[in-house]
């Protein structure tokens, strides 16, 4: 194979062509849509910082559902925004709070879409950190229980996939355990492995209103700097029996996505997270750059990393462009 003989323009010649010999295909059968659900009655209000995506009461979420559902997207993952914060996030385990709500909502409007639930309580602590916090620690196994009373009730509520997004660990493992004794063996366990400390979650924060509101979330997070840690992380959550893993951040993290998916077998999800999607969003809106090529090309930059699934903002925009 060498020049002039061999010359690789001839399988870019055409469009024809390249269809034939394109190596990675985006699907809408891997999109993830975000949803924010907050108290209230008869809300949809934008999110400034995230234009296009909406916090919507839990009386207007199936609506929201159902036109995720129609577009061929096959799940959605809540999170929350409580009408009330507490030091211990009491809110994210009650049985009547909004997300659980939301899941009987929407599994009522739409039995078949997958409902996929944030586990962590960050959104609903006064102090905004993802554990039971004393003094300035974050503390890990107190924070366990309250994930496992959290991730039940929302099994309970029909839940068919939870997603733990705290970072503290043996949370997968005690996630297990509270479904398990309780009789929710076919519950799924989605867990957010390798979870970096990222400043692309700024948007998200001001989304629900969950910035620290003393220190940093380093203690937990991971170090933007690691990937051999990244393995070790998947490896324990394999132990713990996660059922499908994921990175997050995605873009900034691809050669992590690639690592993870050449080692381990189980399904990987990648998290495009609100900083992600807000700079192209930003940009696309000065002129910048081409909102919908800009997506397509980080999308599929994700698939060809090596994740399965993608949890993006860009759902219902990108399964717009794929469906026709
Ligand atoms: C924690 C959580 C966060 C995100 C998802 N789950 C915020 C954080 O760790 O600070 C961020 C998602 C995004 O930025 O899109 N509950």
């Amino acid at each position: 194979m060498k020049f002039p003989e061999y010359r690789p323009r001839r399988m870019r010649a055409t469009p024809t062509i390249r269809r034939m010999v394109r190596e990675n295909r985006l699907s809408v059968d891997m999109l993830i849509y975000p949803m924010f659900v907050r108290y209230g009655s008869g809300v949809k209000e934008e999110i400034g910082s995230m234009p296009g995506n909406y916090r919507i009461s839990v009386d207007r979420i199936a609506a929201e559902a159902k036109e995720v559902e129609s577009l061929g997207i096959p799940a959605v993952i809540l999170f929350g925004i409580p009408e009330t914060k507490d030091e211990t996030g009491s809110e994210a385990y009650n049985q009547d709070g909004i997300v659980q709500r939301a899941i009987k909502e929407i599994k009522n409007a739409c039995p078949s879409l997958v409902v996929i639930t944030d586990v962590c309580i960050d959104e609903y602590t006064t102090h905004g950190h993802c554990g039971v916090v004393r003094g300035d620690k974050v503390l890990n196994d107190p924070t366990l229980e309250l994930l496992g009373a959290m991730a039940l009730t929302h099994a309970r509520a029909g839940a068919d996939i939870v997603a733990p997004s705290d970072m503290m660990d043996g949370r997968v493992g005690a996630i297990r355990i509270a479904l398990d004794q309780n009789g929710h063996t076919d519950v799924a366990i989605m867990s957010y492995a390798a979870k970096y400390a990222s400043a692309f979650y700024g948007p998200f924060r001001e989304a629900c209103d969950s910035a620290p509101q003393f220190g940093d979330r380093a203690s937990y997070q991971m170090d933007p700097a690691n990937s051999m840690e990244a393995i070790r992380e998947v490896a324990l959550d394999i132990v713990e029996n996660a059922d499908i893993l994921m990175v997050k951040p995605a873009l900034p993290y691809l050669d992590i996505i690639r690592r993870i998916k050449s080692q381990f077998n189980l399904p990987l999800a990648a998290y495009n997270v609100s900083g992600e999607y807000s700079m192209i969003a930003a940009a696309a809106k000065m002129g910048w750059l081409d909102r919908d090529r800009a997506m397509m090309e980080s999308l599929l930059s994700i698939h060809r990393a090596g994740a399965d699934m993608i949890l993006t903002y860009f759902a219902k925009d990108a399964a717009k462009i794929l469906n026709r």
